[in-house]
């Protein structure tokens, strides 16, 4: 797409991510919410963090927490910040209290994100470099990930592709994975629905920042109730008519729900210790 501003500087893509870690976890049923429970000995928000940092595109990560446990995320997330800084890894995150719901805590994640976004490998062009000088506005596009820490164990090669789809000129970029259970419609009877047609939805998803911050405006007021909330920012940006472009997603991209998730996550955990022997 030619009227696509350079997203690809000298350092390659670069996003901003809202990291979404505010839920309690109720159908996990833990004493502590869901994004602090361990898996290997570390909370799913810090799984999460660290594989947001290993795909080298992302600057910044804004995580929604649940203000009445704020301070221990505080505590996780400086932690993994410091872990992961000592061994070399570019890594920057901060918490903010989220919402109600999902879409609140995005919301709450996008307004805490500075009001024009960083700007995001753009230092290729002149305008670009004077913006990185701060004496001209940011480029028009800057890259945003919608990322959950319930999907704690996203490989880092999914978020460059993401991130790399939005760069390349897509506004929303979904990743997704076939279905493979047979799946019917229950809706007026049941319905064979043809699963070749369908694909699950996984996260990160990705946005150019401005497309999403309308989508949220446009829609906040379903924002505060479950009932009426989104639980995907893809399906806001559609109903403001945008595009959206799939890339393949990865089975190891869980998320954790239920204690049988858990049990999932702890063995790919190992799995991956065994076959890297990167420790958990
Ligand atoms: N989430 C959030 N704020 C909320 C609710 C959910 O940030 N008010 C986040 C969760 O922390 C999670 C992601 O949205 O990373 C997906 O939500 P889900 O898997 O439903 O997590 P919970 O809402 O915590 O779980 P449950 O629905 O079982 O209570
Ligand atoms: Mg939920």
């Amino acid at each position: 797409m030619d009227d696509v501003p350079a997203l690809r500087g000298d350092g390659g893509v670069r996003a901003v991510v809202v990291l979404t870690a505010a839920g309690s976890g109720s159908r996990l049923g833990h004493t502590v919410p869901k994004a602090l429970v361990p898996v290997a000995g570390t909370p799913l928000v810090v799984h999460a963090l660290r594989g947001l940092w290993a795909s080298g595109v992302v600057d910044d990560v804004v995580v929604s927490v649940p203000a009445e446990h704020r301070d221990a995320f505080e505590r996780a997330v400086r932690r993994a910040v410091d872990d992961a800084t000592a061994v070399g890894v570019r890594a920057a995150a901060r918490c903010v209290v989220g919402g109600p719901t999902r879409q609140a805590s995005v919301a709450a994640g996008l307004d805490a994100l500075a009001p024009r976004g960083p700007v995001t490998g753009a230092a290729a062009t002149g305008d670009a470099a004077a913006a990185v000088a701060g004496d001209q506005p940011a480029p028009a596009r800057v890259i945003v990930l919608v990322h959950d820490a319930a999907r704690a164990l996203t490989p880092p090669e999914v978020v460059v592709r993401v991130a790399e789809a939005v760069a390349d000129g897509a506004d929303v970029v979904v990743p997704v994975v076939p279905v493979t259970d047979s799946v019917v419609e229950v809706h007026d009877g049941v319905r064979a629905v043809d699963r070749a047609r369908l694909r699950a939805v996984q996260t990160p998803q990705g946005f150019e920042l401005g497309l999403l911050r309308r989508a949220h405006a446009a829609a906040a007021h379903r924002a505060d109730d479950e009932a009426t909330a989104a639980t995907d920012d893809a399906q806001l940006c559609a109903v403001l008519g945008a595009e959206t472009t799939l890339v393949p997603g990865h089975l190891d991209a869980v998320k954790v729900t239920t204690p049988r998730d858990l049990l999932l996550a702890e063995a790919l955990v190992a799995a991956r210790v065994a076959s890297d022997g990167v420790p958990a």
